[in-house]
């Protein structure tokens, strides 16, 4: 077997960041040992600590090294000394934006039924996936406020989105529907994907996301195409998240949902998630924040930031570590040793966790 060799960013950033990160290098180290892969890890000392001492949130040159990686995985970013915005927009959506990260790719998998706060769900209700479109839309930081400090203040932020960034967005969600949706997976009778918006208001992005996703999905004939709007996603995504297969969404809509989403699989403790450039270099991270209440503690999941390392080495086309990874998190779980995912309740420390998930491999 000829070793495969990765050269991989890390940017644990700040509060509990570097200890999930820490947990999951663990276990892709001793994944790539067992698939015989070689990986470089090029740590980034960036985030809120290296703000406060430098002024410095990420250099240029930083951002040309990381365009030369093979991946980039990353904790957490938010400090709560620092105004918000400063990280998040500086560093966080900078790498997404400079790197033309467009997908956000959010498995919504629940492993055990104890751990759904809904009643009566089980890991049969709760497996789909949401798109989220990473780019655009209201994050793409144009607006003003005008006559700032008089009674006509007047503030603006543009929900802005082009053809080419909706056209792609939605060919990867078709693309990923067809190659990854309930009925390519044997567990349903359709490829579905759901398109999330808010046509009855938003009726210019809607006219544009709703067109388009009409005539590329023409292109995909066994994908059953459906639309909801968001609010109501929000209903079903409680009442009947059996209805999901995948899910395509706008940057700010895929946000908020994804949140919901990852608290009917167990919390953020658990839920994955990778920014994606297709043809680039994209970066993998879990979708919970810093909570800087537990840094330090050893006692923060770090099953999220695992899940994400096997997203990510499924991304490089090492998809037999990946998914070896996702068992051995699966394993974990139903071996009765971590107790919950909530923060302080595992049972477990953090260390602990990793430990475990590493040993199942
Ligand atoms: C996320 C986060 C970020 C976002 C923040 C930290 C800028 O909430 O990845 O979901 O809004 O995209
Ligand atoms: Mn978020």
């Amino acid at each position: 077997m000829s070793a495969k060799s990765y050269k991989i960013g890390v940017i644990g950033g700040d509060g509990t960041g570097p200890e999930v990160i820490r947990e999951g290098i663990k276990v892709i180290n001793a994944a790539a040992k067992k698939h015989s892969m070689t990986i470089e890890w090029i740590n980034y000392d960036l985030g809120g600590d290296h703000y406060m001492k430098t002024g410095e949130v990420l250099p240029e040159s930083v951002i040309a090294e990381l365009k030369k990686l093979d991946s980039i995985y990353l904790g957490a970013v938010g400090h709560p000394d620092i105004k918000p915005g400063i990280l998040e927009r500086g560093l966080l959506l900078k790498i997404r934006f400079e790197l033309d990260q467009y997908i956000n790719l959010r498995p919504v998998k629940l492993y055990r039924t104890e751990d759904c706060p809904i009643k009566d769900k089980t890991p049969k209700d709760i497996n789909y996936c949401v798109i989220r479109e990473n780019t655009g839309g209201l994050y793409s930081g144009v607006g003003e406020i005008a006559n700032k400090g008089t009674k006509d203040e007047t503030a603006v932020q543009s929900m802005i989105y082009t053809r080419k960034q909706v056209e792609r967005a939605l060919r990867y969600a078709f693309e990923y529907a067809k190659a990854n949706g309930k009925k390519a997976r044997g567990i349903g009778p359709n490829n579905t994907l759901a398109l999330v918006g808010k046509s009855n208001v938003l009726t210019y992005m809607y006219d544009l996301w709703n067109r388009l996703f009409a005539e590329i999905g023409a292109e995909y004939p066994d994908v059953k195409r459906e639309y909801y709007h968001v609010d109501a996603t929000c209903l079903y995504m409680i009442a009947s998240p059996e209805m999901f297969d995948v899910i395509v969404t706008e940057n700010m809509f895929g946000d908020i949902i994804t949140d919901l989403a990852a608290i009917t699989q167990g919390g953020l403790g658990i839920a994955a998630g990778g920014n994606i450039n297709p043809k680039g270099v994209s970066m993998f991270e879990p979708i919970g924040g810093t909570a800087p209440q537990w840094t330090g503690k050893n006692a923060i999941n770090p099953l999220a930031a695992i899940g994400s390392g096997a997203l990510m080495l499924e991304s490089l086309g090492e998809k037999k570590a990946a998914d070896d990874i996702e068992n051995s998190i699966i394993k974990s779980l139903q071996s009765g040793k971590i107790k919950s995912l909530a923060a302080g309740k595992m049972g477990l420390t953090t260390t602990q966790v990793g430990d475990l998930v590493a040993n199942n491999l």
